[in-house]
């Protein structure tokens, strides 16, 4: 094949290849392959720059500077939206489209992700690109077409036919691990991280050297078009299956709801799904899905009559940090908390975050009096993202770091090759006992009702409790127990037969409870699937459990080490003693799974991935964290990339989530 042929054929292969990652979700070859792809491509128009055409995908990368914007008049005006906070203001949106269109039945909406980004206004003409522009003051924006071919998925060229002109709309977003990729290196290069990741997309689309807008790796969505030459579609949801079939990237999110119920529904699926999606959002865009009457509702000089936005609460809010405490954790490791003034973020209200370890802590720089920012997403514990440095107070001081345990005092030890501080009194501490039988009797563990953080502090006050053996003896403690405020002759029935019933839970569940360092639910069943029993895991060497799939050198030295201890072996022998007989985990021959491994990845839709792991490990399957040969079975959703691209590289078995499904039997998830 001739150079220019290959050319040819390398531009369509790699636009074929983007195409499939960014619009289908879907792609059919590694990341490593695409770059091989793209890299040869690159050095064939560098040996013969004629062979370099304008619409290579090589030319992604950026073009000269220019030295300002040209300004673009939109061909249809860039509307904004009403905001709804509340489902009060939902239901009042819905009553208005209802009175306007004079009907009492259900009307029939598109609710879609609100992408948090900046929007952009693509105009093509017969099939091209002929201009990206931002969206200004609705009127009139600024021409960005260097800068927005760059951005991954804006086609250069339709794939399906479109005559004459058409603006097509969209958000365009950093994804979150793209701004924290980025915001570490900035911090290693001592720049000013990012904000967040809209303040990183608008600045980067604003750039005069589309090169360095090329470095921001940023991404488009479509949401609908402007002006249209062409009547593309009698309803928005067919709209959007259009523009895809086109080529533009649409989320497959956008469902149809018909009535206020099935969108408050919707709603809430989509804020929980919130935190796992690869992009932020600030709420869900709620269109009448009929175009025709779309029209008939017509629009205000704000925004269309037949759309609004449902606002999230915010993920990141700012507060003031009143104080630093250090906290100390059940393997000893002491963390800085931060104490805030109350802030409403995430859908609740916060004032204690977490700074992580001391590295972090100096590294953020924050210190007491700092206005700084706060975040929650989701369920995950709130954490303080740094200070806003124009606000600081004179004379604020970096917070000193503890050298004592703030519990017990003992003089903590810096670890080596950890950026953690540690408390080395392991049996004397307070802080680390009361941190150590609370995982032990939490949830995912021992599970035991009626013995929460509140009641440990008492009984450890009390003398009642002082190791997890003592919890097996409560029971010779009855009356004491009887006699204290609020603990009435039921709740300690309950306590003492829920002490008792925690006796048979599963090895896995055990060996969790016992806190070894590193040590989670995940290395816990490994652990007690290998083993089958607690003697077994107990006499382990180094080897051994090296040998365990999922399980490095660093888990197994922890393991090996926490066994050895003498301590340790006389408090699990009585435990054992007192009668707690962990029940054996169910062996690999039994169950429909027996001998396979699964890997889940991408966004599971249908089930919590936590619970579909739990029903591999129940029908004697095991679920990885990573592809190799020896897995059976990847269960790929929708946004699988690395993990996917592996399973396919190795001929791995490949399942969407009904196929999963249908592999188990009746009800299990
Ligand atoms: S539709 C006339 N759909 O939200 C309708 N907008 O607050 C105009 N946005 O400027 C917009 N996701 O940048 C629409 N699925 C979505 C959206 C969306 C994000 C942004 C858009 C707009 C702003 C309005």
């Amino acid at each position: 094949m001739d150079k220019s042929a290959r050319a040819a054929f390398l531009r369509r292969e790699i636009e074929r290849h983007n195409r499939l990652y960014y619009v289908e979700d879907a792609p059919e070859i590694s990341d490593a392959e695409y770059d091989r792809l793209f890299r040869e491509l690159q050095q064939i128009e560098e040996e013969d720059p004629s062979l370099r055409t304008p619409d290579s995908p090589t030319q992604r990368v950026g073009a000269p500077p220019v030295d300002h914007f040209e300004t673009h008049r939109h061909l249809e005006p860039m509307l904004s939206l009403d905001n709804a906070f509340g489902e009060e203001e939902l239901r009042a949106f819905d009553q208005r489209v209802k009175k306007a269109l004079e009907q009492d039945d259900d009307v029939e909406y598109l609710a879609e992700l609100k992408l948090d980004g900046l929007s952009m206004s693509l105009t093509y003409v017969d099939g091209l690109l002929a201009t990206a522009a931002t969206r200004g003051d609705g009127t009139t924006g600024e021409n960005v077409t260097p800068n927005a071919k760059t951005v991954r998925g804006i086609p250069y060229r339709l794939d399906t036919e479109i005559l004459g002109t058409i603006e097509v709309r969209g958000e365009v977003v950093m994804h979150k691990s793209v701004f924290e990729d980025l915001n570490r290196l900035r911090v290693e290069r001592g720049d000013q991280p990012f904000v967040n990741p809209r303040n990183a997309a608008s600045g980067g689309m604003r750039q005069l050297d589309s090169r360095m807008t090329a470095e921001r790796r940023l991404n488009f969505y479509c949401y609908g078009t402007g002006a249209c030459d062409e009547t593309l579609a009698d309803t928005q949801s067919a709209l959007m299956q259009r523009l895809k079939e086109a080529g533009f990237p649409v989320r497959k999110e956008g469902a149809l709801c018909r009535g206020i119920g099935a969108l408050e529904k919707r709603i809430k699926e989509i804020e929980q799904m919130r935190p796992s999606l690869p992009f932020g959002i600030d709420g869900v865009v709620i269109k009448v899905n009929d175009i025709a009457t779309q029209k008939r509702l017509g629009s205000t000089a704000r925004g269309p009559r037949w759309a609004i936005a449902y606002k999230f609460s915010a993920e990141q809010a700012f507060t003031v940090l009143d104080a630093i405490e250090w906290q100390v954790g059940r393997t000893g490791v002491v963390t800085p908390v931060a104490h805030l003034q109350p802030v409403f973020v995430g859908g609740v209200t916060v004032s204690r975050a977490t700074l992580h370890n001391f590295d972090d802590l100096s590294k953020k720089d924050v210190r007491v009096g700092d206005t700084v920012i706060v975040q929650r997403a989701g369920d995950v514990i709130p954490e303080v993202l740094g200070a806003v440095k124009d606000k600081r107070k004179k004379g604020a001081r970096v917070p000193a770091l503890p050298t004592r345990c703030p519990v017990c005092k003992t003089t903590l030890v810096e670890e080596e090759g950890y950026v953690a501080l540690r408390c080395p009194n392991r049996k004397g501490c307070e802080a680390q006992i009361q941190a150590k039988l609370e995982h032990f009797v939490s949830r995912g563990a021992m599970d035991i009702e009626g013995l929460g953080e509140k009641q440990v502090a008492r009984f450890l006050e009390l003398g009642l409790l002082s190791d997890l053996p003592s919890i097996y003896r409560l029971k010779g403690h009855r009356d004491e127990l009887i006699g204290l405020d609020r603990m009435g002759e039921q709740s300690v029935s309950n306590l003492l037969s829920a002490i008792e019933e925690s006796k048979q839970r599963p090895l896995d569940r055990f060996v969790f409870g016992l806190g070894i360092r590193y040590v989670g639910d995940r290395t816990a069943s490994d652990l007690a699937r290998e083993f089958g029993d607690l003697a077994s895991i107990q006499d382990a060497d180094y080897e051994r459990l090296l040998a365990v799939e999922g399980i490095g050198p660093k888990v197994a030295s922890e393991v090996q080490e926490w066994f050895e201890l003498e301590d340790n072996r006389v408090m699990l022998q009585a435990l054992l003693d007192l009668g707690v007989s962990p029940a054996q985990t169910e062996a690999r021959s039994e169950g429909v799974f027996a001998g396979k491994t699964f890997v889940f990845t991408g966004k599971l839709e249908r089930f919590e991935r936590s619970a579909a792991e739990r029903a591999v490990t129940a029908l004697g399957g095991k679920a990885a964290g990573s592809v190799s040969k020896n897995t059976d079975y990847v269960v790929a959703g929708p946004g699988a990339g690395s993990k996917l691209a592996k399973a396919e590289q190795l001929g791995v078995a490949v399942l969407d989530e009904e196929e999963f499904l249908g592999m188990l039997p009746e009800g299990t998830l």
